[in-house]
C-alpha cells in the first residue's frame, strides 16, 4: 500500500517557482531516496510535504490530501521531518530534546521504552543524556535530530541529508543506525542525500530530481547500474 504520493507537485518561494513537477511515492514501511545536484529542489520537496512552502499538485498521505495543511497539522498526521541542518534545540539537554519530540504523543506510557531503545541505537547519546544539545558534536547532533523525530512515533520519517558536514566514518555510523531503525521498526522513510552510496545503503528505490522536476525513478540496483547516475552521484 502507498503511504505517501506526490503527483506533479510545484512549489514557490514568493514569486519564484522552484519545483516544476515532482512525482514520487513511498510505500508503507518502505524507504525511498531523493537524489539530485545542489539546488535541484530536494529540500523544497521535503518542505512541500511538511507544509512549509506553498504548493500546487497533489500530496496524498495515508489516503488523504494533505497539501495546504500547516506544518503542525502534517506532523500530527504522522510525518516527522529532520530538516537540513538538524534543528535540535541547543539550550535543552539531550533528554529534553527527545521529550520535545514526544510532545504530541498520546501513548505516554510507552515513551520510556522508546527512549531506552533509542539510547541503545545511539550509544553516544546515552553518555550525553544530560548535556545541552549545543555541546554535542555534529554527528551526535544528527543522531539527536533523528532521535527526536523518532520519539514522535511517526509513520513517515523525512530526512534531509543526514550526512551533511559529517566526517565519512561518522556519516557511516549515522546511516548504520538509521538502517537498523528501518529494519526494526515499521516507519517508512524518505531520505534526501547527495551521497548516493549512503542513500543506497538504506533505500529500496530512489527518484532523481533535476531543476525542480523528477526525471527518473528506479530501484537502487537499477540506478547504480546507470552510467549517468554513477558519474553524477557515485563518484565514478
Ligand atoms: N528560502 C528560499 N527563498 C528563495 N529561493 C530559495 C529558498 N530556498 C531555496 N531556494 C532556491 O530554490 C531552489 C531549490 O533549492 P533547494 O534547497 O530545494 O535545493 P536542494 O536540492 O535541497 O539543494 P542542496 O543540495 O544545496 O541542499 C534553489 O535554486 C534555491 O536557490
Ligand atoms: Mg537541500
Amino acid at each position: 500500500m502507498t503511504l505517501l504520493e506526490l503527483t506533479d507537485v510545484t512549489a514557490s518561494y514568493g514569486p519564484v517557482q522552484v519545483l516544476e513537477g515532482v512525482s514520487l511515492s513511498v510505500p508503507e514501511g518502505g524507504a525511498v531516496g531523493i537524489l539530485g545536484a545542489n539546488g535541484a529542489g530536494k529540500t523544497t520537496t521535503l518542505r512541500a510535504i511538511s507544509g512549509v512552502v506553498r504548493t500546487t499538485g497533489r500530496i496524498v498521505f495515508d489516503g488523504q490530501d494533505i497539501s495546504g495543511l500547516r506544518p503542525d497539522q502534517v506532523a500530527a498526521r504522522g510525518i516527522a521531518h529532520v530538516p537540513e541542518g538538524r534543528g535540535t534545540l541547543p539550550n535543552l539537554t539531550v533528554r529534553e530534546n527527545l521529550m520535545v519530540g514526544a510532545y504530541l504523543r498520546k501513548d505516554r506510557r510507552r515513551i520510556p521504552t522508546d527512549v531506552d531503545y533509542l539510547l541503545d541505537l545511539f550509544p553516544n547519546l546515552k553518555e550525553r543524556i544530560s548535556s545541552n544539545a549545543s555541546a554535542l558534536s555534529g554527528g551526535e547532533q544528527q543522531m539527536l535530530a533523528v532521535g527526536r523525530a523518532f520519539m514522535a512515533k511517526p509513520r513517515l520519517l523525512v530526512l534531509d541529508e543526514p550526512s551533511l558536514g559529517l566526517a565519512p566514518s561518522t556519516a557511516k555510523n549515522v546511516y548504520e543506525a538509521i538502517r537498523r531503525l528501518r529494519l526494526e521498526s515499521d516507519i517508512a522513510m524518505l531520505v534526501v542525500e547527495q551521497n548516493a552510496n549512503l542513500a543506497f545503503s538504506i533505500v529500496d528505490t530512489a527518484t532523481v530530481l533535476e531543476t525542480g522536476r523528477s526525471v527518473l525513478t528506479g530501484t537502487s540496483a537499477e540506478l547504480k547500474g546507470r552510467d549517468e547516475i554513477r558519474r553524477a552521484y557515485l563518484g565514478g
